[in-house]
């Protein structure tokens, strides 16, 4: 739903301090109009933050394509608070950047900002993960996962794992309140397992994509929750937290108390790999050349497909053991 908010005075607003990195002079001609003055494609790019070994790898990934694709990018990090994203993306729209491209903290409450920009005729690009609006002329595109299929995957798994039992009790741990991810992976999931009823989710809360709160989410849940038979975290980082919390408890995950994870990073493969989870959806954090594409196109005027999606896999214990000489993050 169009979320509505009163317009705040671009002059009022204080700026975000901004980093810029990548680059170069050498690049081949953007737009002409960006901040660089030497004709490269200059991009603003407003990251969520550094809460997951995910945004990590996404982030070192837009940074060294944006490079690679002789663009010079304008990093913001909004330390997870969707006001510091707004305030980047208002950041850029007055530096006059040729293009802007970010990964919203939340779904909504967004349209303000992504009007001005409009506006100002300098085009947007969400990455990783999307907005809420109704109106789609305010984004010129959206490259991501699908993260209800991620879901779904998760709970396909549990399906299969759990034919035969007669009680399943889920714990879920939650990405942040009001992401795309934690709406959608929880929706996937939940469509899977309707076709199960003896899996239940009996407890499920926010662990805001940490490993801290992954972990003490988890340490909760083992007090309050009588039997706990599998963890459903919506990523590896939390995952990994309820690991800790687990055999804090004197439990063993992955025998005990099963554990499903998204994202497929190194530590939650080598996590798979040695027992201790028992199966990861995996989410790409690897956009950036796909990213650097799709500005080019948007800035030369071409036409970019509304919608771009990642394609991913999933990894079972053997699978990660064979992945992980040769994974990239
Ligand atoms: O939006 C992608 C999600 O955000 C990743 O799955 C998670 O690890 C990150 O924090």
């Amino acid at each position: 739903m169009l979320k509505k908010i009163l317009p705040v005075a671009v002059g009022a607003v204080a700026l975000v301090a901004l980093s810029a990195c990548g680059g170069g002079s050498s690049a081949a001609p953007g737009a002409g109009g960006g901040a660089a003055g030497k004709g490269a494609i200059v991009m603003g790019f407003a990251q969520v933050g550094a809460e997951s070994g995910w945004r990590t790898a996404n982030t070192k990934n837009v940074q060294e394509s944006a490079k690679a694709a002789g663009i010079e990018l304008k990093f913001s990090d909004a330390q997870q608070k969707q006001e510091n994203q707004i305030k980047a993306i208002r950041s850029f729209i007055q530096q006059k950047v040729d293009v802007i491209a970010f990964s919203p903290v939340v779904e909504t409450g967004w349209d303000t900002v992504l009007l001005e920009a409009k506006r100002a005729n300098i085009p947007v690009i969400l990455t990783d993960r999307a907005v809420d609006s109704e109106d789609t002329s305010l984004y010129k595109t959206f490259l991501g996962s699908d993260f209800v299929a991620e879901g779904k995957k998760a709970g396909d798994w549990l399906v299969k794992d759990s034919q035969g039992k007669s009680e399943v009790n889920v714990v879920e741990l939650q990405g942040t309140t009001g992401a795309a991810p934690a709406i959608d992976r929880k929706k996937g999931f939940a469509d899977a397992i309707a076709a199960a009823p003896q899996i239940k989710v009996v407890a499920s809360q926010t662990g805001d994509f940490t490993r801290s709160g992954g972990k003490q989410v988890m340490e909760a849940f083992l007090k309050s929750v009588p039997k706990i038979d599998v963890v459903y975290a919506h990523n590896d980082d939390m995952g990994l937290g309820a690991i800790e919390a687990i055999e804090a408890a004197g439990k063993v995950p992955g025998k005990d108390i099963k554990v499903i994870t998204v994202d497929a990073v190194h530590d939650g493969m080598q996590a798979l790999a040695d027992g201790k989870i028992n199966y990861i959806v995996e989410c790409s954090p690897l956009l950036g050349g796909q990213l650097m594409d799709l500005a080019k196109k948007v800035i030369a005027g071409e036409s970019v497909p509304e919608r771009v999606v990642t394609e991913e896999t999933t990894f079972t214990q053997e699978q990660a053991k064979a992945a992980l000489p040769s994974r990239k993050y």
